[in-house]
């Protein structure tokens, strides 16, 4: 009985090395991005979607912002690779901790041509990643309207307000979260982004 119950444990306790060693050399799993179909053109002016995406659901919205409005995507990326879960949550735990901001490889220089700047990102411990708050860091938007945008699995919790704290002279309009329990339906996912940049639209053309 011992024994059986000693040859259990060690199966287990090799599962789980095992899967944390393949965990810290392997980068996560980016999800294949799904096509939606041809939409009408909502002019927003001259937009840019700046985003941060580990596992690919951000970027699949950026993207199709970026279709609806036309507008131009730049893709924030770290100079050293996370790794894949589990890790990652350890890392990205750590790096919380220690307060650390990772090196980001380019951000944009100049966002004199834009009108809106979308900024977009998962939702990590329940704020925002490393990598956007490295990003806003280093960013002025002088005056520009900027348009938060986040990705989580349950709940955004103080994404948002963290981020109205932590940009640096913007004009900010009304954000959206997006769980990616309700982005699996790809029209609904689709209808979701059109409303909410059609109401944007609408604000932005009635401003003072
Ligand atoms: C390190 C880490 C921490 C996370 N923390 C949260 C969280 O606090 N709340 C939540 O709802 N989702 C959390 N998630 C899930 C992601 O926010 C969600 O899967 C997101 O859509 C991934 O976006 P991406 O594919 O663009 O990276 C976390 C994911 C990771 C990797």
């Amino acid at each position: 009985m011992k024994r059986k119950a000693a040859i259990i444990f060690s199966c287990l306790a090799l599962v789980i090395v095992g899967a944390f060693v393949w965990s810290a050399f392997n980068v996560p799993r980016q999800k294949e991005m799904r096509s939606f179909p041809k939409a009408e053109r909502i002019d927003l002016g001259n937009v840019l979607v700046v985003f941060y995406s580990l596992t690919g659901s951000t970027k699949e919205i950026a993207g199709r912002i970026g279709e609806m409005t036309g507008g131009a995507l730049f893709e924030i990326e770290t100079e050293k690779s996370y790794p894949a879960a589990p890790i990652v949550y350890i890392s990205v735990w750590r790096e919380l901790k220690n307060g650390n901001l990772p090196v980001l490889k380019k951000i944009p220089r100049n966002y004199s041509s834009f009108d809106v700047i979308f900024v977009g990102s998962p939702v990590w411990f329940s704020s925002l990643p490393a990598p956007i708050r490295a990003f806003l860091s280093q960013s002025d938007f002088q005056g520009k309207t900027v348009i938060p945008f986040s990705t989580q699995g349950g709940g955004f919790g103080d994404f948002f307000a963290s981020f109205e704290k932590e940009v640096q002279n913007a004009k900010i309009t009304k954000g959206m979260d997006f769980s990616t329990s309700s982005g699996r339906d790809v029209s609904a996912l689709d209808q979701k982004i059109a409303v909410w940049l059609n109401e944007l639209k609408n604000d932005l053309l009635h401003k003072p």
